[in-house]
């Protein structure tokens, strides 16, 4: 099989350095978890971010740094303070993330921002051109490289191109806001082959294909002059197996090899075996809804004073983006609304919300996913929520309960989950109260469903499902010629 390198801002591992000792941190994020899993399948290598600025390392760190990643098959793309500010910080978060999550509120358009990423753009593409051997193949990942497939195409035109969407694409109405839409468009479009999580964000996408360039779409093909460019939904899965497996192991250890958090879990429980526990899991970005899923959680306790003193919700927030003003705010809303609950509700033996704003090893993700009786995933948009997946796939039991936003992606393939209006704080606070009240047989009935599916479709499924399509345009584009 052809090699086939992967192309994304992050890498799957950032690097942090102290007192010249380099230390690789597995990054955050759905498009790092998942990928980690399957890059390796395919001998290429993976072209990125290591998520520090360039400016403090002299040239031999960077040349350490260098090789520590290459033995990891990942080559660096270095970027300095103010690329990082107006590409990574702007561009990308300030102006992408907001528009392409309906948050046009927040987005700046500021033209100096629209440069950085098209410089950025072309640093990314360049070092790809650098990597690419006759015959290999090349698959480009999100919202931050959006010009890199067009500009590795006009460069060699021969080369296969895949690019993947990891967040959702807006209607119509919304991307065309954007002053530089038409050049977005045209550098997705230099890809052979173009994906999405669900079927509604490549309708959004082929609606603002055909009125902003005027182009051909039959089925899911766009034909321009000698080209034809596949378009798909490809739903990205978790790694199944080793969140169940994983999940299993931990059960199985014996007390003095227990985590201080899983311990602190069981103990929880153990104070009175009818306590509850409900689980949130993200990154702190305001596409997800945490505020609302606060607010939710003191109606709740409100409108069922029965719970009071019974149920926790554990709140682990990972810090994101955190030089971008709205990311500021929200984690000022977000420490004031837990301490407000908290002081609301909770007494000298409760608390009503723990809450982590940090990341946490893998080993207690799983804990936690293991422990907690209810997932509460309220995001007000998300492109897919991995997240939601990794709970079902933890539940070795069979038991939990999910409540799920239906603007998350992942809502198309978990219809046995208790679906929500993440603007709808009483309709979270009354799911709450049905989730915690539902018979052990109905959600075992619900998550076998769940489980069943997630399993079929995982991660390393989802991957080979985008190579043999790319694969196939591979095909039809050589016809051509
Ligand atoms: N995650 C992690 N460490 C943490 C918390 C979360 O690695 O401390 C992972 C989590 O397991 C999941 C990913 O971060 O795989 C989040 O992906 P998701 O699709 O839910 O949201 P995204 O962050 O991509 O918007
Ligand atoms: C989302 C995006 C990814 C990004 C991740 C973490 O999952 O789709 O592209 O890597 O968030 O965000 P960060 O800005 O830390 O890379």
């Amino acid at each position: 099989m052809n090699r086939i390198h992967i192309v994304s801002n992050r890498l799957p591992v950032s690097i942090n350095v102290e007192n010249e000792k380099i230390e690789l941190i597995p990054s955050v994020g759905g498009l790092a978890t998942g990928m980690r899993s399957v890059y390796k399948e395919y001998n290429g290598k993976w072209i990125g971010w290591p998520g520090l600025p360039s400016d403090d390392i002299d040239e031999k760190l960077s040349n350490n740094i260098d090789r520590e990643l290459e033995k990891e098959d990942c080559v660096s793309v270095h970027l300095s303070k103010e690329e990082i500010d107006l590409y990574y910080d702007g561009f990308s978060n300030r102006t992408i993330w907001p528009l392409f999550h309906y948050f046009a509120q927040y987005i700046d358009y500021d033209p100096e921002l629209w440069e950085a990423f098209v410089h950025v753009n072309q640093k990314f593409a360049d070092k790809a051109l650098e990597t690419l051997e006759e015959g290999d193949t090349i698959w480009i990942h999100d919202y931050q490289l959006l010009l890199v497939p067009e500009m590795i195409k006009s460069k060699k035109p021969g080369v296969t191109v895949g690019f993947f969407l990891h967040i959702p694409f807006p209607s119509f109405e919304v991307f065309r806001i954007l002053p530089w839409r038409k050049e977005l468009i045209q550098g997705m479009l230099g890809a052979d082959l173009i994906g999405f999580h669900t079927y509604d964000y490549q309708r959004h996408f082929f609606s603002s294909v055909r009125r902003l360039m005027g182009y051909e779409i039959s089925f899911n093909q766009i034909q321009i002059e000698d080209r034809v460019i596949i378009v798909d939904a490809f739903p990205m899965g978790i790694d199944y197996d080793k969140f169940k497996n994983a999940a299993t192991d931990i059960f199985q250890k014996p007390l003095q090899e227990k985590s201080e958090l899983h311990r602190e879990l069981e103990k929880y429980f153990l104070l009175s075996p009818d306590r509850k526990l409900i689980l949130s899991i993200d990154r702190l970005d305001y596409s997800k809804g945490i505020p609302n899923r606060l607010e939710a959680f003191a109606k709740f306790l409100e409108s069922y004073p029965e719970f009071v003193g019974k149920v926790t919700l554990i709140m682990l927030a990972v810090p994101s983006r955190g030089t971008v003003e709205h990311y500021i705010n929200l984690k000022k809303e977000v420490d004031e609304l837990v301490g407000k609950v908290n002081g609301q509700f909770g007494n000298i033996n409760y608390t009503p919300v723990w809450y982590f704003y940090r990341s946490m090893p893998f080993e207690n993700l799983i804990e936690l996913y293991s422990s907690c009786d209810v997932a509460l995933v309220t995001p007000v948009r998300d492109g897919m929520n991995l997240v939601a997946k990794e709970y079902v796939a933890s539940r070795t039991n069979r038991t939990g309960v999910i409540i799920l936003s239906e603007m998350a992606g992942v809502a198309k393939e978990m219809g046995e989950a208790l679906m929500i209006n993440p603007n709808n704080t009483n309709e979270i606070a009354e799911s709450i109260q049905h989730a915690l009240n539902m018979p052990l047989d109905e959600q075992r009935e619900r998550m076998i469903f769940l489980q069943d599916r997630i399993k079929r479709y995982d991660v390393f499924k989802w991957a080979s499902e985008f190579v043999k399509s790319l694969a196939k345009v591979e095909k039809i584009q050589s016809s051509f010629y």
